[in-house]
């Protein structure tokens, strides 16, 4: 496990040297400053803003409403609590693909204006133009190929992408063009562990899995999904590393029952 000292600060160097070295790579979504705070003092090394905020935070069932300003905002709060870990943006959907200039004034207003260091977009040769050039123009960017969640609508669902050999092909051809482009990470969502272990194997830069198993460079998950607030969502990838939301039910319920019973606040608890 990376353990985060004072006045260390990951950087995308970094993340690269960490596949060479072969040390894992922990990602997180977050969209606040108070979680930020907590998973970033724990050490997780990277912090993704992800525009699963939409439905996270905003309460959408898919990720297309949510707006730059949108996650411009959200970013904001995490750049403040992150004293450590990198922090990737989302780029919204409709943020990029009109046409290479506004992809490119977009990627640059949402590193002026939120203070992230990086930002990852949905997609292969089709967006490489604007990849190019926002790397160019000296933005950081992040890939993310497989179950591209913006594409819902093309896809028709969220099932496991690229199991036929033609969509494999594609998805290792665009994994290779993203890493030739200069991206530092590509994150591959929900496609065969065998697909993402040749991809990982074929390209210089860190592979970040999400349901595309265990020989990649690391891994991320959404803070809400691990930490359990929604029990009923669990897919195969998905492991909750706690209950919290029966934990939080439990405490406003508690809470709830002090207020009518009056035993909250008692004598301690006032002025
Ligand atoms: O928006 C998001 O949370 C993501 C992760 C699932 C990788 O893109």
């Amino acid at each position: 496990m990376s353990v985060h000292t004072q006045n260390t600060r990951m950087t995308t160097a970094k993340i690269r040297q960490m596949k060479q070295s072969g040390e894992k790579i922990s990602v997180l979504t977050s969209y606040d400053f108070t979680l930020t705070s907590l998973i970033d003092e724990a050490g997780v090394d990277v912090i993704l803003v992800g525009d699963s905020a939409s439905n996270i935070v905003c309460g959408n069932s898919h990720t297309l409403p949510i707006t730059v300003e949108e996650m411009i905002f959200l970013t904001k709060g995490v750049v403040r609590g992150a004293q450590h870990a990198l922090v990737i943006c989302d780029m919204p959907f409709g943020s990029y693909q009109v046409s290479e200039e506004e992809a490119v004034r977009n990627a640059i207003n949402i590193l002026k204006e939120s203070g992230c260091d990086a930002v990852k977009l949905e997609g292969g040769e089709e967006i490489l133009p604007a990849i190019r050039h926002m790397i160019q123009a000296g933005v950081p960017v992040c890939g993310h190929l497989g179950l591209t969640p913006q594409s819902v609508n093309q896809f028709g669902g969220y099932g496991v992408r690229a199991k036929e050999e033609a969509e494999a092909a594609k998805l290792l051809h665009d994994a290779q063009l993203l890493d030739q482009a200069g991206c530092f990470m590509i994150v591959l969502e929900k496609i065969p562990a065998a697909l993402a272990e040749k991809v990982a194997q074929s390209v210089s830069c860190p592979i970040i899995g999400i349901g595309a198993g265990d020989k990649v460079d690391g891994q991320v998950l959404v803070l809400h999904d691990m930490l359990g607030f929604n029990q009923g969502f669990k897919p195969k990838f998905l492991r909750q590393f706690a209950h919290l939301g029966e934990e939080v039910q439990k405490a406003v319920k508690d809470y709830i029952q002090a207020v009518k019973d009056q035993t909250f606040p008692n004598a301690e608890e006032q002025y």
